[in-house]
């Protein structure tokens, strides 16, 4: 397994980065190579459009995102953990996907993405304030995207009525570490269980 784990929360104690931290530890153990990243104090632009990655490959943006793209084309396991803000995923998570478009190849469109290589297993762990009945869209609207990157089995831990600027302990959310448990028990041995 090669691991990729990417936390786009400003408050790195916080829980979306807590609850990935967890996956991250037990998920390492059986990977040959893992790599954990925090967005926070990293230098990330948004994609320009100029659309040179589609002859290239490569994004053109010489920034802290293009080694976490590079090895996020190499991974086979990815945790992407980030905190819902303004009804979506924070700024930072949204960038770090506007410019893996950079790594769909050209005349694929975003949707759907038949034939792509980088076939991927994704955990998508989601920290709200508000009820579970608020943003349970989210995961759903980004499955399509997450196809064009290979992504054929994508899971989601949500950790609600989260307050802002709180710090994680695994005690306070002992449901969501049961979900993780069960993710690392099904991502250990290649994935695909529950969709
Ligand atoms: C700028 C900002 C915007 C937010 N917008 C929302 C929102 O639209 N919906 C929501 O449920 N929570 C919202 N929240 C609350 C956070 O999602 C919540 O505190 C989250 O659990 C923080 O995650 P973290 O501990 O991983 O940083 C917002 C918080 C901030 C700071």
């Amino acid at each position: 397994m090669e691991l990729l784990c990417l936390c786009s929360s400003p408050n790195i104690r916080g829980v979306s980065c807590g609850l990935a931290q967890y996956l991250y530890d037990r998920m390492k153990a059986v990977s040959q190579s893992a790599a954990l990243y925090h967005t926070h104090g990293l230098h990330l632009s948004p994609c320009k459009a100029c659309m040179r990655c589609k002859n290239t490959g490569i994004c053109v943006l010489d920034d802290d995102l293009r080694l976490i793209l590079n090895q996020f084309a190499k991974a086979d396991t990815v945790i992407l953990a980030a905190p819902v803000y303004a009804a979506d995923i924070n700024v930072d998570m949204k960038v770090f996907l506007e410019r893996s478009h950079s790594l769909i190849p050209p005349n694929m469109g975003p949707f759907p993405s038949p034939g792509n290589k980088l076939e991927k297993n994704l955990i998508l762990v989601l920290s709200q304030g508000s009820p579970p009945e608020y943003h349970e869209e989210i995961p759903e609207k980004y499955k399509q995207y997450f196809r064009a990157l290979g992504v054929m089995n994508q899971q989601t831990v949500r950790a609600c009525n989260v307050p802002s600027n709180s710090d994680f302990s695994p005690n306070n959310y002992l449901e969501e570490i049961g979900v993780c448990d069960r993710l690392i028990s099904v991502m250990s041995q290649g994935g695909r269980e529950i969709q």
